[in-house]
């Protein structure tokens, strides 16, 4: 696992360059899920997969931005998903960014994730890993990431991210969220899942959703590269990630680029959310 850690400090030095220095415009292709890809999508999953294949300890991995696993070692122990540059269109109006990565072992299954990374680009570039037990940030520093501290979430806070196309919540989800805000909480979201789900995180807890609409009745966030790493991040700082009524680790990933509705929270919210969907799911 310190190979890995090493090797995505490595990446995300070299991701920083392309951000600050890369070009933001559309390239001719698209990825699985048929988003358009960045020219800076398509380089930062050039920098952390050349990273990858240079471990033993890695089996295979997947990328948002490939339509296929990438076989790296027969007897690696380690399965890795990720999201290269998550926001990535976000970078062209300066707005933060970030790299998820979900390790797995056996197989990309909920189940069978054993830690989560994630990088955020922002004014400063921070590392937030959670291995079961613990979340720990860390911070770059002239070229260093060093531990800044222990991340956990409150039983409830003060913040929601509602996501997703207003025009398509189900009037359910829609009351819902009303009545957080009538509750005192406060909007927070700059469409990227990343800082987003960091503020929630740092700022001691709340609600982020991404929820089933009628446009997109199995949500628009992908399992394997996103809801899973951040379920599981979330679990471990005392909270929950649920699809609406269970936990989202628990969904079977029938294919490698599924999509699932979900909800990021401390558990307050969260139970809040269980009791509305159960009753109109
Ligand atoms: P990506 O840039 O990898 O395609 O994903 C962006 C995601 C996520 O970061 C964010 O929370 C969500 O898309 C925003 O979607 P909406 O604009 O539909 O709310
Ligand atoms: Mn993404
Ligand atoms: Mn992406």
């Amino acid at each position: 696992m310190k190979d890995i850690i090493e090797a995505i400090k490595r990446s995300s030095l070299k991701i920083r360059d392309i951000i600050e220095d890369g070009d933001t415009a559309k390239s001719d292709n698209q990825n699985s899920t048929g988003d358009t890809q960045l020219k800076l999508d398509i380089a930062s999953d050039v920098v952390i997969e050349n990273e990858f294949k240079q471990l033993d300890c890695i089996k295979q991995i997947v990328s948002e931005e490939q339509e296929h696993i990438v076989n790296i070692n027969e007897s690696g122990k380690y399965y890795i998903a990720y999201d290269p540059l998550d926001g990535s269109s976000l970078v062209d109006v300066n707005l933060s960014v970030g790299s998820i990565y979900g390790i797995y072992e056996n197989d990309f299954t909920g189940s069978n994730i054993v830690a989560s990374i994630y990088v955020v680009f922002g004014p400063r570039v921070e590392m937030v890993i959670a291995d079961g037990e613990t979340v720990k940030m860390y911070r770059l520093q002239k070229g260093e990431f060093n531990y800044i501290q222990d991340i956990k979430l409150n039983q409830k806070g003060k913040l929601q991210s509602p996501g997703s196309t207003q025009a398509c919540w189900y009037p359910y989800h829609k009351d819902m969220i009303d009545n957080f805000f009538k509750d005192g909480y406060r909007l927070r979201y700059s469409g990227g899942m990343v800082p987003d789900l960091h503020q929630i995180l740092l700022k001691g807890g709340g609600l982020f959703s991404y929820p089933s609409t009628s446009d997109l009745p199995k949500g628009k966030l992908r399992q394997l590269f996103e809801v899973f790493p951040f379920a599981f991040t979330y679990e471990c700082a005392g909270g929950q990630a649920i699809d609406g009524i269970s936990r989202v680790l628990e969904i079977e990933t029938t294919h490698i680029h599924d999509t699932s509705p979900c909800f990021f929270g401390s558990n307050a919210e969260c139970e809040v959310v269980k009791e509305v969907y159960s009753n109109n799911g």
